[in-house]
């Protein structure tokens, strides 16, 4: 950037970064199969005694990580999760860190309805280095056809149904006074994947109207080759 006399350097605060990606029906078909059998199975697993979703309506189930039809998804997620550590790395100019593999190990899926929430939570980690994430497989038509408008006045509910991180403060006359808010909303879209670090933390707006709003949620490990074997997920009390 240049002024009338001097050069400028803009020197950005940057504090972390998200993943985004967007996975076909190939991979979101399959898991949708998988846990609508999940839903009539009355033996299936409750996630919700991990879990601060305040899931009334819905159910949060425990995934199977040996279950054939998320052993794609799980194979895109830890290759993403090994582009994270390599980028963050590579962005922090750090060259001391060693290979390391990506272990996706605990999953559960969200299956909210009008109502439901997720307070503002951050997740669970195996290890210091930790990411987490969500699929969305199932979106109801409020949410979908909701506009790209993000402002809550006049109780638009613009923002109903959205995922929004939180990684600092964010007074509503920010931007008055040089502060760049620090939070951001996401519209849920079928087949959007989010990777973010396990501290960051995040919620989940209620919203109105018919229909379910499904995702799948993950926390991911770092270990070198073949340690992540002798950790087991139950070991942990909170996925969060
Ligand atoms: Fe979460």
């Amino acid at each position: 950037m240049t002024t009338k006399q001097l050069e400028v350097d803009v020197i950005p605060l940057t504090q972390s970064f998200i993943f985004k990606t967007r996975v076909g029906k190939a991979i979101v078909n399959p898991v949708n199969q998988y846990l609508d059998e999940m839903l009539a199975d009355e033996n299936a697993k409750s996630h919700a005694h991990k879990l601060v979703g305040q899931i009334t309506r819905g159910k949060q189930l425990e995934i199977s990580l040996k279950e054939d039809r998320i052993t794609p998804l799980i194979n895109i997620i830890q290759s993403l999760g090994l582009n994270y550590y390599d980028y963050f790395y590579k962005r922090t100019e750090d060259t001391s860190q060693p290979k390391k593999v990506a272990h996706v190990y605990t999953m559960w899926s969200v299956h909210s309805y009008a109502g439901d929430y997720n307070p503002l939570h951050d997740h669970g980690a195996q290890t210091l280095q930790g990411l987490s994430g969500s699929l969305y497989t199932k979106i109801p038509p409020a949410i979908q056809e909701s506009s790209n408008d993000l402002d809550l006045r006049n109780a638009s509910g613009n923002q109903n149904g959205y995922l929004q991180f939180v990684y600092g403060d964010s007074p509503v006359i920010g931007p008055s006074m040089f502060k760049i808010p620090q939070n951001m909303a996401v519209r849920p879209v079928v087949g959007d994947l989010y990777l973010w670090p396990s501290w960051l933390e995040h919620m989940v707006y209620p919203f109105d109207g018919e229909g379910e709003r499904r995702s799948i949620a993950f926390n991911i490990s770092f270990h070198k080759p073949g340690e992540e074997k002798s950790i087991r997920s139950n070991d942990f009390l909170f996925d969060h």
